[in-house]
């Protein structure tokens, strides 16, 4: 569910029409709803409720500091996998206790500013990157809670750009492995074993996948335990998909998600963290372009707007679908018509949506590119030198820039000159 409707014929975010905000900001520019990451958040939270969890929202799907305070004003933690999602984090208020740290290759520097940040927990996903973690915490004469981020070798049934749960893939240790890192970990001096970790993928559909892997990681935690392992928290990632489609049949909703987790959880009486990204965000943001030209192929017609494949690269990258709604209503009765709506960048390959049908768009129209608050914004880039465009967040009747267009000044001015020029 959004907050993205018609009001009189004009797409609004919440109380706000998209004409009206366009005007301010010029286009194109990305709008999140407040409602929407709001609704999306409880939803997950309530999912769990009266449970002992954590949930560590994934700075990486939208990582404005507006959003993440959105979101930790609700309660929320942060799963961060840089540096500078870190400083994101403690920038929106945040502290340490509710961070996770994931990703494969974390710095010895990055380690030890979130071991000073005091984090909840490191993610760890290799045996060197637990020595270099211990070797840090035991200079600063801490020790570094961590858990093992166990790849279960299970097919997530999803694109395989973003799976991550498989023997193939870079992420986790292989869960044959698990026992002996475990013992490892348990030797060295700046290290405290605290959880298990898995995130097998993202944009998945089914439920199947993430039961397959909680069970191969639950089979483990019984014999961890065993063997003397403290297990506090079982992290179970991120990745449950959301609807792409307006009148699809919507992947399961997190309380059938929340069920299954509950269910083969309660035997371990330990925490529940949870890493959701694209659940949160997907859903409660909208990229806004304007027709430039209506350009007439050989044989299709092709609605050239002023976003691009760098201002979001999900359709390019992933073959993704994005809706596209027209941001003024056409009367029901126009028939429709069959259009591409490419970008200005010189390739192929710069497209937001093939072969759409879409009521007939004429230059000065404005277009909204549906369900793009997730991997949208931070998957920008300047290709051609387009500076980064505006985000806004509308709360109710009002909104704010949260970030302003880049000018033409600071994108040229990152570059300077050699002596010898
Ligand atoms: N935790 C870890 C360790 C992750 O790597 C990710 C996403 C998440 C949590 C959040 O997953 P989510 O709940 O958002 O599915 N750019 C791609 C998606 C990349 C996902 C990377 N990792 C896309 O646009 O589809």
């Amino acid at each position: 569910m959004d907050h993205f409707d018609y009001k009189g014929g004009i797409l609004h975010a919440e109380d706000l029409s998209i004409e009206d905000i366009a005007r301010e900001t010029g286009t194109p520019f990305y709008v999140y709803s407040t409602a929407t990451l709001t609704r999306h958040y409880q939803v997950f939270s309530r999912a769990f409720a009266g449970l002992d969890t954590l949930i560590c929202y994934s700075v990486k799907a939208n990582s404005n500091i507006a959003v993440l305070k959105t979101l930790a004003d609700l309660g929320s933690g942060m799963d961060v996998v840089s540096r500078g999602e870190l400083r994101r984090a403690r920038a929106a208020g945040v502290p340490g206790q509710k961070i996770v740290f994931s990703g494969v290759g974390k710095t010895r520097e990055e380690m030890a500013e979130a071991l000073d940040e005091n984090i909840y927990c490191f993610n760890i996903e290799s045996e060197p990157e637990l020595e270099a973690l211990s070797g840090i915490a035991a200079a600063k004469e801490v020790k570094a809670p961590v858990a093992l981020r166990i790849n279960p070798d299970v097919d997530a049934r999803t694109h395989a750009k973003i799976s991550t749960g498989r023997a193939e893939d870079k992420f986790g240790i292989p869960w044959k492995r698990a026992r002996e890192t475990y013992a490892m970990a348990a030797k060295l001096p700046g290290i405290r074993v605290t959880g298990i970790d898995m995130h097998i993928g993202s944009q998945l559909t089914e439920l199947e996948p993430f039961s397959n892997a909680i069970s191969r990681l639950g089979d483990l935690v019984r014999e961890l335990r065993a063997a003397g392992h403290r297990i506090n928290h079982f992290d179970f990632g991120g990745g449950l998909g959301i609807p792409y489609r307006r009148g699809n049949a919507p992947p399961p909703h997190p309380d059938e998600y929340a069920e299954m987790v509950k269910d083969m959880a309660a035997e371990f009486d330990c925490r529940l963290v949870f890493e959701p990204g694209r659940m949160i965000a997907g859903n409660a943001g909208i990229l806004v372009a304007k027709i430039i030209y209506i350009k007439q192929g050989e044989n299709k017609t092709f609605a050239i707007v002023d976003a691009a494949m760098n201002d979001l690269v999900r359709p390019t990258l992933y073959s993704a679908h994005h809706d596209i709604l027209p941001v003024r209503a056409a009367a029901p009765d126009v028939p429709e018509r069959d259009y591409d709506i490419v970008g200005p960048i010189c390739e192929s390959g710069d497209f937001l949506a093939r072969s759409r049908k879409l009521p007939p768009l004429a230059a000065g129209d404005l277009i909204a590119v549906m369900s793009a608050g997730a991997y949208g914004a931070v998957l920008s880039g300047t290709y051609n030198t387009r500076p980064l465009i505006p985000e806004t967040l509308v709360n109710g009747a009002d909104y704010a820039i949260i970030r302003k267009r880049q000018s033409y000044e600071a994108l040229l001015g990152l570059d300077a000159l050699p002596p010898w020029l």
